[in-house]
């Protein structure tokens, strides 16, 4: 737990990306997360991934940008991802941050850059998925979402199951016959907003996903994505679908790249549908950083591989 928070904290610290940067070592490690920097880089592991017959999410790391350029740079390069994602055939769908997209700076301009990538992706037939960041973007991004949604049903948003106000956000969700992924949560927040302890976090997880399965949301065309690489957590979500008779192809599992392959082939050979979510860029330290503290087996890999002698 004072691992957690302190990786958490530090990721915060961009500096300490660029030193990182420099060690061959930590380069490795971060190739097992981040697809590389480049779209390219990105498009070969799309592509790979889709001839194992997976679905696949692109995101291009950055958050909190300062400046309506960084903003206007981060809605191009969806679009020319998209582009691409159409001219090859592969299917992706975008998942981006709104602070990438300017939401520090003003949500005007935010809507307008976003609205470019949802019009972008609407033409390619692909949805656009808008991660949750920390809690002080939550009830800005879900009520742009609210606000966006009708006019563009290709956008689809996320919730997660640490914070304690997520149930009421759920159901305005389902009242909005949303697609939404749900995820355990992966930022530092304080006990008054977020489950502190690991198994209130599943059993919220548990409880949101049989909400987000009821037929009532179904009715509603509720599309979830449930977002965990926790076997039982999966393994609910199965019982609940084969219980309330929700066919596969009405809600998914999602996994990030990198993390629990093994599990891939056996849920797809059961005739699940599984979404990988594969990061590309520059800007891989926060998201790097949030693996590692998920994981501390990752931090001990990851010191070895320092010290260890070439
Ligand atoms: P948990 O952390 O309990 O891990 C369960 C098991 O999975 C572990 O025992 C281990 O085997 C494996 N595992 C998990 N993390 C690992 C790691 N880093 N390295 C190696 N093994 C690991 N969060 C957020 O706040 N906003 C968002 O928009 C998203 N979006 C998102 C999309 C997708 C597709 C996924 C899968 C996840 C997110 N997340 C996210 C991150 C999420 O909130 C959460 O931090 C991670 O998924 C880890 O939690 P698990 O549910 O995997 O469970």
């Amino acid at each position: 737990m004072i691992l957690r928070t302190l990786l958490l904290k530090l990721s915060t610290y961009q500096r300490i990306g660029e030193v990182m940067d420099r060690l061959p070592a930590a380069r490795r490690l971060v190739r097992r997360f981040v697809a590389g920097r480049s779209a390219e880089d990105a498009l070969g592991v799309i592509a790979r991934l889709r001839a194992a017959g997976l679905e696949v999410a692109v995101t291009y790391l950055g958050e909190n940008v300062t400046t309506a350029g960084a903003a206007a740079r981060a809605a191009d390069t969806y679009v020319a991802l998209l582009d691409e994602i159409e001219r090859r055939r592969l299917g992706a769908v975008p998942s981006l941050k709104l602070t990438h997209l300017g939401l520090d700076l003003d949500r005007a301009l935010c809507v307008r850059e976003l609205t470019r990538v949802v019009e972008r992706g609407a033409r390619a037939g692909t949805l656009v998925w808008i991660d949750m960041e920390a809690s002080a973007y939550t009830d800005r991004t879900l009520d742009l979402y609210a606000e966006l949604r009708p006019r563009h049903p290709n956008l689809a948003c996320v919730v997660q199951a640490y914070l304690r106000r997520t149930p009421r956000d759920v159901e305005r969700l389902i009242d909005l016959g949303a697609t939404v992924r749900l995820c355990k949560g992966a930022y530092q927040e304080p006990p008054s907003l977020a489950y502190p302890d690991k198994r209130d976090v599943d059993r919220s997880f548990g409880a949101l996903v049989d909400r987000l399965l009821a037929p009532d949301a179904r009715a509603r065309r509720v599309y979830p994505g449930f977002a965990t690489h926790d076997e039982s957590l999966i393994r609910h979500a199965r019982r609940r679908a084969r219980e309330w008779a929700v066919p596969p192809d009405r809600f998914e599992i999602q996994m990030l790249h990198g993390i629990r392959e093994d599990l891939h082939r056996t849920l797809r050979a059961d005739g699940l549908t599984v979404r990988v979510l594969v990061p590309f860029g520059e800007d891989w330290y926060g998201y790097f950083m949030r693996r590692l503290a998920e994981r501390p087996a990752n931090l001990a890999f990851f010191l070895r591989q320092l010290v260890r002698p070439r």
